[in-house]
């Protein structure tokens, strides 16, 4: 019986910044599911792409002096280029400035307006451009949107509208009575949460920037004051069926089994919205929406104002492509979030790769090649240690049933093991020890080639390029995954040995590794405290400044000697600054003022002309000062980057964003009232 055709999308990514590595995560994971489906036989369509329109599209492109169509041109070549060095087996790459995709874009709204789902009116609320949506207070965490820390824009503006409370309850039906619509559980139980509450209508035109498809002339309206375009979202979202041609033939064979993976961020997007616009445009919906987790790394969310945002080409030069992609697919729990490391990357590299895979190919090949001039021995009498090495390889139903449930790290793991069990088999029989017995020699090497060559299969979704080169040295065309299970009569002749991993030396994450957003023409959102790099300090020395009545010369000692310029001295006499532990800002770029250098800048509260310093009396000179979760950065800031922070007082402490500044030992003091700015 024909296997039904098997379709695999991503979300598309938007190219306003290089890929990082969490775009190469979410491609890796939609490979390793589409090579098993080939694997299975099914005709598979994996699709990809850049996600092109928008207002933050528009607004890097014009921080990088260039017109959109041009920047969209360079980015989306990273992301292709990423596609190549991550191997992955995408059957097309997708972008929304592609004709067909704005024909496609177009038709569809035309439809959906046709079948009166589309009204025009006034929007008015609050847009967060880096998520390109419209935000509820309730979204926001302290003004501020919790994915980008940036307060959203007020908009009012005519706009479009899509009858999205029209299919409130047929969604809610239709998640409710397919368990599988939305995975993982708790996302379906999230959304199933949020849809207990009414929908609004989704406001799907832009006036206020040019950068996007334009509303056809079939829509608009003469209430109409402005050209309108697409909404970037509803725009996006087609991708999935203007990339298998919409309504071809082509279309109709992969979209009755379509999966998409995004991550847990657009959630919203791809299970209320989107079947909302497939039910307008009365197109059937995709089986499974599978929300992915976050990947931070070394523990820490990637942002570029941390700057700890990993290259996938940077790690991949230096690595390779399948130390990342196994490293990835084994070390983050599917549907949770996850960290990378270049030191688990090295670990894992060097024990489950070169120790494990490497050497099993190595030891076998070597002993053929010695013993058998390269050939596959016969197969001799198979002993028990042999049966029960058959009873390791993986059962085939199991692994295929948690690929179904999206459980592919199981998978990984499973494979591994198998693979673990494979270098027992040849501790425990010892080859090399077996010349004097040639039977049992060719049993064992048959037995572990014969195992190559299904670890071949079953490594290619996870690490395809060391897959093929195993089944290339056992001179074996790579099977299927019927193929996987233990024959006696495989036969063949080996080709020339290759080293599969090499090993890594340990290290610790090299900056080399770090995305430069500088090509992006992105600036890192200064609005934030972790571009300060705070210390404490002691004062060592208080004088009065050569040229200056109301500032003193300070000698710090920050574990090292600083000198800064402050400006207290109406506040505080100089015996009562001395000795004290202040905090100041260390990566603040030094100045001249007044003709003495000032290699920062000390901290003090000020709240109606009171002005008090912040005081750490029970730490350690040179000591760290941070706000929970948020790490220091180590660059160089401006004065005016530091305006742009806002620390306050409450019971004496200073914070952040409503967490106190704290050192290792204890809390910042300040000795003022709450709601003072600090300066
Ligand atoms: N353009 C939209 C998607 C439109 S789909 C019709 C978008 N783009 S994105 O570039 O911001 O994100 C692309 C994908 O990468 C999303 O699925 C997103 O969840 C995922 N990731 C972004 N950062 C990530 C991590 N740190 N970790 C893992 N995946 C992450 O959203």
């Amino acid at each position: 019986m024909p296997k039904t055709p098997f379709y695999i999308t991503t979300a598309i990514d938007y190219p306003n910044a290089k890929p990082h590595i969490g775009h190469a995560y979410e491609k890796i994971v939609a490979d390793m599911i589409a090579r098993w489906h080939t694997l299975q036989g099914e005709d598979v369509f994996f699709l990809t792409g850049t996600d092109e329109h928008g207002q933050k599209i528009e607004k890097a492109a014009k921080e990088a002096g260039k017109t959109p169509k041009h920047f969209v041109d360079d980015m989306s070549a990273h992301f292709q280029k990423l596609c190549t060095a991550l191997t992955l087996s995408n059957n097309a790459f997708i972008r929304t400035t592609d004709k067909k995709h704005v024909k496609t874009a177009i038709e569809i709204l035309k439809k959906v307006n046709s079948k009166d789902n589309v009204y025009f009116g006034t929007y008015e609320g609050l847009y967060c451009t880096g998520c390109e949506s419209f935000k509820t207070e309730k979204e926001l965490k302290n003004g501020l949107c919790p994915d980008h820390l940036k307060a959203p824009e007020h908009v009012k503006e005519e706009s479009y509208f899509f009858k999205l409370s029209k299919f409130h309850q047929q969604i809610k039906q239709h998640i409710e009575q397919h368990p599988e619509f939305i995975r993982p559980e708790s996302k379906r139980n999230e959304i199933l949460q949020r849809l207990q509450e009414p929908l609004q209508d989704l406001s799907i035109s832009r006036a206020n920037f040019t950068w996007g498809i334009p509303v056809p002339k079939e829509i608009t309206t003469t209430a109409s004051t402005k050209k309108h375009i697409i909404y970037v979202w509803f725009d996006a979202l087609l991708n999935y069926i203007s990339g298998i041609a919409y309504p071809t033939k082509k279309f109709q064979k992969y979209w009755n089994n379509a999966h998409h993976l995004i991550g847990k961020d657009i959630a919203w997007f791809h299970t209320v919205i989107w079947p909302a616009i497939l039910l307008a445009a009365e197109v059937p919906l995709p089986k499974t929406v599978y929300c992915h987790g976050f990947l931070t790394v070394d523990g820490q969310k990637m942002s570029k104002t941390l700057g700890n945002v990993v290259d996938p080409m940077a790690v991949i030069e230096k690595y390779g492509t399948d130390p990342l992609r196994y490293t990835l697919l084994r070390d983050v729990p599917a549907g949770q979030d996850g960290d990378f490391s270049e030191k688990t990357l090295i670990a894992r590299n060097n024990s489950e790769l070169a120790d494990a895979l490497g050497n099993l190919l190595q030891r076998t090949t070597v002993l053929i090649q010695k013993n058998f001039h390269g050939n596959i021995p016969v197969c001799g009498t198979l002993t028990e240690k042999e049966k029960s090495l058959e009873k390791s390889i993986p059962d085939l139903q199991e692994l295929n049933t948690l690929m179904e449930k999206y459980q592919w790290h199981h998978v990984v793991e499973k494979v591994w093991n198998y693979i673990n069990a494979c270098n027992k088999y040849c501790n425990d029989t010892e080859p090399w020890k077996q010349t004097n017995d040639p039977e049992r020699l060719a049993t064992i090497l048959y037995t572990l080639v014969e195992h190559l060559r299904m670890i071949s299969i079953l490594t290619w979704p996870v690490t395809p390029a060391s897959a093929e080169k195993i089944a290339c040295q056992i001179g074996q065309p790579l099977g299927k995954l019927k193929d996987a299970k233990f024959a006696k009569k495989t036969k063949g002749t080996l080709a020339q040995a290759q080293i599969l991993f090499k090993k890594i030396e340990q290290k610790t994450v090299s900056p080399s590794l770090l995305a430069i957003a500088k090509t992006t023409g992105q600036q890192p959102t200064v609005n934030s405290f972790a571009m300060l790099n705070l210390k404490v300090a002691r004062i060592e020395k208080v004088e009065n400044h050569p040229n200056a009545d109301k500032l003193y010369v300070l000698t710090l000692d920050a574990g090292e000697r600083k000198q800064i310029v402050a400006g207290v001295k109406q506040f505080y006499k100089p015996e009562e600054l001395l000795s004290k532990q202040i905090v100041f800002i260390s990566n603040l770029k030094p100045a001249q003022l007044r003709g003495v250098e000032s290699q920062g800048m000390m901290l003090a509260a000020e709240k109606e002309g009171v002005v008090r310093v912040l005081e750490a009396p029970n730490a350690k000179p040179g000591e760290q000062v941070f706000v929970e979760g948020i790490t220091p950065a180590a660059q160089q800031i401006t004065i005016e980057d530091f305006q742009k922070v806002t620390i306050t007082t409450k019971d004496k402490k200073a914070a952040y964003n409503g967490k106190p500044l704290q050192t290792k030992t204890g809390t910042i003091y300040v000795d003022i009232a709450d709601g003072a700015k600090i300066k």
